[in-house]
């Protein structure tokens, strides 16, 4: 990166004009023109699929457009992969992981930038550690030690590291794609930080993010896309929420967002307990029931245990102490709880609930083997082909069959892939770990009105989350969590205060 740049206000600094991408039959990008400028902070919103990560990674080196032209400083910009990209100055946190799991923080923060560290043909790992240690202090991040194998740290985590590494080169331009979503108060602030910096210096940011409130906080300009096409530009007196969700969608929406009523009630039968749960370092003597047609909401901050209750609702952990009972049956492990019909959403989705590298069809079939085989090896694949293409329907997956790999997906339409799979099969109860993170407006909406009709057909929802206007929005209880303990349980009702529930969790 040249060290001579003026950086002045207000300049252009990259120009895309005119610019194509399709995917076979799908069109990411349709002529798009976007022009950044320094000092300036440029929010990307829209929905699931409407082109963000696509243009954003075309600027960033990570893949190329089929036409169009972009200038960067003034000149034609063509980057031949991202580590090209990050040297010349365009540098971008990926939406899906990009970290490697089996090397140290600190190779994952100086790859491609190691031989700095190589003499003789060995790395001197000590100076390699110092200084990525050295780097993850600068910003802020304190709790992770650039010695750790990546794969042992959690989603987080990697995140923050990821964040490490783009930063470590002070790009001119950074580009943030979904980032927040998978980062708890302490990451955003950290990420928040080196944004206002990169304004106040006269770099350029491009944010993408599909939580509203958080893009009209961070940025100065917001563009909306839609099925690949620029809608309109907002300045940020010209911010209105309402204006710009329906930009998004390109129409009203319709009836309730959440739930309408404050009734709690709900049928008599525990469907799901836990007695006396104990999973050491996560949580500790935890008692719960849930009933037939309940939403049972649980919330805290990240690290209270919530996340490990869910696995443990799923068998998906082991029990230091206490059981965890289905119908009053002991819940062994996955493959039992699948079979009493639980369904699990997975907060770490990529890792636990998907597996990436398998198509739609064959993600959303695995659970629902039981309704179209007869005995244990024959699958009726006309049979398979109709459920598969109903649940992508009914969830409005956007996909160019049901061949597509799921890696290839947005984030939202990934996990519309994980309901499909346990709606689809006929799940009873669904333990539902951040259910709608990465995941817009729209699309929300339709998840919440479909939960609130499985619970009036009697199903148990358990929804873990970190939004709490969600879990206040569609809950009938709400149970905070705390230090691995349950604190406080609230009743579904008009009068429940955030500032009050939050006051339970810290
Ligand atoms: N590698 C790919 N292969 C096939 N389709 C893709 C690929 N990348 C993106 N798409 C499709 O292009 C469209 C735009 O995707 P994307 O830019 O990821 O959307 P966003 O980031 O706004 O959610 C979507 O329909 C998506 O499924
Ligand atoms: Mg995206």
């Amino acid at each position: 990166m040249p060290n001579s740049i003026t950086r002045n206000k207000g300049d252009l600094i990259l120009e895309i004009t005119n610019m194509t991408k399709t995917f076979g039959p799908v069109t990411a990008l349709n002529n798009v023109d976007l022009k950044l400028y320094r000092g300036d902070v440029l929010g990307l919103i829209g929905e699931n699929g409407s082109g963000k990560s696509t243009i954003s990674s075309i600027a960033a080196g990570m893949q190329k457009a089929d036409s169009g032209e972009m200038k960067y400083l003034g000149e034609n910009w063509a980057p031949k992969s991202m580590i090209d990209a990050l040297d010349k100055g365009i540098g971008m946190i990926v939406q899906e992981s990009g970290t490697i799991a089996g090397i140290s923080v600190a190779e994952n923060i100086f790859l491609g930038n190691l031989n700095q560290f190589s003499k003789y043909g060995f790395i001197n790992k000590k100076e390699l550690h110092a200084r990525a240690n050295e780097v993850l202090r600068n910003i802020g991040i304190d709790n992770i030690d650039s010695s750790m194998i990546m794969g042992a740290l959690d989603f987080q985590s990697r995140k923050l590291v990821e964040i490490a590494k783009v930063i470590m080169k002070e790009p001119e331009i950074l580009i943030v794609d979904e980032t927040t979503t998978a980062l708890s108060q302490k990451g955003r602030e950290i990420l928040y930080k080196v944004v206002k910096r990169y304004r106040e210096e006269n770099r350029a940011v491009i944010f993408i993010s599909h939580d509203l409130d958080e893009i009209m906080e961070v940025c100065d300009t917001l563009t909306v896309l839609r099925d690949g096409n620029i809608i309109r530009t907002f300045k940020k007196e010209e911010f209105d929420p309402d204006q710009i969700r329906l930009s998004m969608i390109g129409r009203e929406l319709e009836g309730d967002y959440y739930r309408s009523d404050y009734d709690p009630t709900h049928g008599e039968k525990v469907t799901i307990e836990l007695k006396n749960a104990t999973v050491k370092g996560h949580m500790y003597g935890i008692n719960l029931e849930a009933h037939e047609g309940e939403i049972l909401g649980i919330g805290g901050l990240s690290h209270c245990g919530m996340h490990t209750l869910g696995k443990a609702l799923f068998g998906a952990v082991k029990l230091d102490d206490g059981e965890a009972l289905v119908n009053g049956e002991k819940i062994k492990n996955e493959i039992f709880a699948t079979k009493k019909k639980i369904g699990y959403v997975s907060k770490d989705r990529d890792n636990e609930s998907l597996v990436l590298s398998a198509s739609v069809k064959d993600n959303i079939a695995i659970a629902g083997l039981d309704i179209f085989s007869i005995g244990n090896f024959l699958v009726l694949y006309s049979k398979e082909n109709e459920y598969v293409k109903k649940q992508i329907d009914s969830l409005l997956i956007k996909c160019s069959d049901s061949s597509q790999v799921v890696q290839t997906l947005s984030g939202g339409n990934k996990q519309k892939v994980v309901f499909g799979k346990w709606i689809g099969c006929g799940s009873e109860i669904l333990v539902l770990d951040c259910p709608t993170r990465g995941v817009d407006i729209g699309v929300k909406q339709a998840m919440y009105q479909l939960l609130y009709r499985l619970k009036k057909e009697g199903k148990t929802i358990i929804i873990i989350s970190e939004e709490l206007p969600e879990l206040m929005g569609m809950s009938d209880r709400l149970i905070i969590m705390k230090d691995g303990k349950i604190n406080k349980e609230f009743l579904r009702s008009k009068d429940l205060s955030d500032a009050e529930i939050i006051g339970y969790m810290i």
